[in-house]
């Protein structure tokens, strides 16, 4: 059995055959604790899959190295650390939090280790402080938001209330939000950014947004922030007079069951939603769901898409730091997203986002797309990319 395989089952690192000369070593860089660890582990099993079924496309090999970020970035900087000058990795993939982003992309950089982002939204990272060395399969922070502003404004909404917790991903998230709203005629009349992995009880938050006026409210939150504040805003009754909006993450398909009838109704915006209908998409969900009983998410699509795009750089032939890096910034592939690219100006994901309703359906909760936004590339934000690194 290919090792790649038995990576993607957890049993690589228990082998003890010496490493093969193709081997890839990959340091998988997760949240395993804290409020994102069902966000990490996600993206592992998404990840796996991917593995497992596009493994098979080329003769090389991948050792999985897995360490726990926990949502704290100096934890994630001595993780990335030990990866990079211990393990001696080729690649890394992973990272879910803006902030471990941020802490992590200079000694990635310096140290010229191509990094696949498998989450995190950091507009930063594919901006001014884009590298050669980082490319994006996931999602920017801005990407989601804008045309989520431009969208809900023609909807007739006039004033919205924001809130999201108050780190790097919430603040970008609300600001390319309120940048696209305000400029389609709305007026954001308030704003709140929550204690971030503090806030357990929302009613303060809620209770200066109802009494606010606006026509609705629009928030980041994800993970266990994301099920508590959806409970929240139901059992304070808002839902009716004051509809919740947000980006995608508040009502993933991750917790959407945990947040039950509270999430009916609540309408976002994301780059993925189970429901898309193409056909790459009806198998990774049929796959997914045989593997895990579950149907998968955005975080999962994201782990997929980050194997996939590792296996299509390592078809190249790219076996190392450096030409790993070059080959993962030309992936492009039609994935259970739709059509995806690398844009060249700032290693960012290219893909379509979509406006979608959580509804009851047979089996549960479910997600009703309602527009598909086309695909737009970021703006470079003062990216400068470097040119391509010597091999
Ligand atoms: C972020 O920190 O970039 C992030 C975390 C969870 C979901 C989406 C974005």
């Amino acid at each position: 059995m290919k090792r790649s395989i038995l990576a993607a089952l957890g049993l690589a690192t228990s082998l003890a055959m010496p490493a093969a000369a193709e081997d890839i070593k990959v340091g998988l860089l997760l949240p395993f604790s804290g409020v994102y660890a069902s966000l990490g582990n996600e993206i592992e099993a998404g990840f796996n899959l991917g593995l497992a079924e596009f493994g098979g496309e080329t003769d090389v090999t991948f050792e999985i190295l897995r360490e726990d970020t926990e949502v704290s970035p100096p934890a994630a900087l001595g993780k990335a650390r030990k990866l990079i000058l211990q393990e001696q990795v080729d690649v890394m993939v992973g990272i879910v939090s803006s902030g471990v982003l941020g802490a992590v992309r200079d000694m990635v950089h310096g140290a010229g280790v191509p990094l696949i982002v498998a989450n995190a939204g950091n507009d930063k990272a594919t901006g001014a402080a884009c590298s050669p060395y980082i490319t994006r399969m996931s999602f920017s922070n801005g990407q989601i938001n804008r045309p989520m502003g431009t969208w809900m404004a023609e909807q007739g909404i006039e004033t919205v209330y924001t809130l999201a917790p108050d780190y790097a991903a919430g603040r970008q998230m609300i600001d390319a939000f309120a940048e696209t709203f305000t400029a389609a005629g709305g007026e954001i009349v308030g704003q709140d950014f929550t204690p971030f992995q503090k806030t357990q009880d929302f009613g303060p938050y809620l209770a200066q947004a109802a009494s606010s006026g606006a026509d609705a409210v629009y928030v980041f939150y994800a993970g266990g922030e994301a099920i508590a504040f959806v409970k929240q805003y139901d059992s304070f009754g808002l839902q009716e007079d004051l509809p919740l909006y947000g980006s995608g993450f508040l009502t993933s398909p991750l917790y959407v069951n945990a947040q039950g009838e509270a999430a009916e109704g609540v309408v976002t915006a994301l780059h993925y939603a189970p429901t898309i209908d193409n056909a790459a998409n009806a198998a990774f969900v049929a796959s997914f769901t045989a593997e895990t009983g579950r149907v998968p998410s955005e975080f999962a699509v994201q782990g997929y898409d980050a194997a996939r795009a590792l296996i299509e750089a390592a078809k190249t032939g790219a076996n190392n730091r450096e030409t790993l890096a070059n080959a993962l910034r030309q992936v492009s592939f039609d994935g259970p997203r739709g059509e995806m690219s690398i844009d060249p100006a700032t290693n960012n994901i290219i893909q379509p986002v979509y406006v979608y309703e959580t509804v009851a359906g047979e089996g549960g909760l479910t997600q009703q797309v309602l527009a598909q936004l086309p695909a737009e590339a970021d703006p470079v934000n003062g990216c400068e990319m470097a040119a391509p690194v010597s091999n």
